[in-house]
């Protein structure tokens, strides 16, 4: 039995996890696959029930399962809680308790979409990246860290906030492995984005990159500076193939290359450990407190996520294609979620865009 853990989250989560699921089921019925499905507590749901965003019960059928499927955590009435118990706290808890270091954000664009971008079409058309994010390092988790009171020359107590960011060679490394394999199941160019003119973390990132390039002949390396590589992805995106960088860098650049593909709704991310255990699946936007229980949040992300979890947790590349095309010829129809409504096209809820790409995989 495949066992999928279903952590819905806050916000919009349950709405778009709800249609991500319906169409695991469908593609189970199709392909033949029997899934069980385990819901668990993450985020703001699982403080209030529990008193921490990440219960241990949530990590054992996390770690149970063969995959997981994640909603989004999140909502501004727990802004004011202490961190370690912040819902955001538990993301990255069951990033680092599943050892899921990879993380891989395809930014497709849908030629159907090409309108919905603020960029030119001439410009993002036929736009294929891969953003390879390092997840479980960087100054996300990098210590010492803290706010503290400290006193300064004349004797008076100024309060300091810091990070670190922070890399082994080790970290790096793997990352690297996973980035040059990605890039050679694609066009063989592989982009590795630093800050190398001023940070030491990120010379050592380089000097790691370079090495680990010897291993692969076949794939064209080359070296950007972070603040370049948000211009260029959004000057001339279809430079790039593949992307590596850092947990930060990544996080920031993830978001700017989803403008391209013209919504933050439309972006799935797979997350993995490479050792053969459970991989995590979610979309790469937020829980949109403003937009729960409306019913008009987009479930394209999570449902393509869930074609990444297919694809990588359970093999099965064809359940990946039905579900791409079907979303494809769902949009070619012209049905849109508000995020990506433009006029004239025909305005669908959360639960209409899951049904109709349902029941196109269904043909
Ligand atoms: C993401 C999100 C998370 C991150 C937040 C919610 C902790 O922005 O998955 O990109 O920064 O990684
Ligand atoms: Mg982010």
């Amino acid at each position: 039995m495949n066992k999928i853990a279903v952590l819905a989250g806050d916000g919009i989560g349950p709405e778009i996890v709800a249609q991500a699921v319906n169409v695991i089921k469908t593609a189970g019925e199709i392909f033949g696959i029997k899934f069980e499905f385990h819901q668990a507590l993450i985020g703001g749901c699982a403080y209030e029930k529990y008193s921490k965003p990440l219960p241990d019960e949530t990590i054992e059928i996390a770690k149970n399962s063969d995959a997981v499927l994640l909603g989004a955590v999140g909502d501004w009435k727990y802004d004011t809680l202490p961190p370690e118990v912040r819902p955001e706290r538990a993301l990255l808890g069951i990033r680092k308790e599943l050892n899921l270091f990879a993380n891989l954000r395809p930014v497709i664009i849908f030629d159907e979409l090409i309108s919905s971008s603020a960029l030119k079409p001439e410009i993002i058309r036929g736009t294929d990246i891969v953003i390879v994010r390092e997840l479980t390092g960087d100054v996300y988790f990098g210590t010492p860290k803290g706010i503290e009171v400290r006193v300064d020359e004349s004797g008076n107590g100024v309060r300091y906030g810091y990070n670190n960011m922070i890399y082994s060679e080790k970290e790096i490394e793997r990352i690297a492995h996973v980035a040059f394999k990605t890039a050679q199941s694609r066009n063989k160019k592989l982009c590795s984005v630093d800050k190398a003119n001023v940070l030491d973390v990120s010379r050592l990132w380089r000097e790691i990159m370079i090495d680990v390039s010897k291993q692969y002949p076949d794939v064209e390396l080359t070296h950007m500076y972070v603040d370049n590589a948000a211009m260029q992805l959004i000057a001339n995106p279809l430079q790039f193939d593949t992307i590596v960088t850092g947990n930060i860098f990544g996080d920031i650049l993830s978001d700017e290359a989803s403008m391209i593909s013209g919504s933050l709704g439309l972006l799935p991310s797979a997350s993995m450990s490479y050792d053969g255990k459970v991989a995590l699946y979610e979309p790469i936007h937020g829980s949109a407190p403003d937009l729960k229980g409306l019913n008009v949040a987009n479930p394209i992300a999570t449902i393509l996520s869930a074609a990444m979890m297919l694809k990588y947790s359970f093999k099965n590349n064809e359940a990946y294609e039905l579900i791409f095309d079907s979303v494809k010829s769902v949009l070619k129809d012209g049905f849109r979620t508000k995020d990506i409504y433009k006029d004239g096209d025909k305005l669908v809820s959360t639960s209409q865009m899951g049904e109709l790409i349902v029941n196109k995989m269904r043909g």
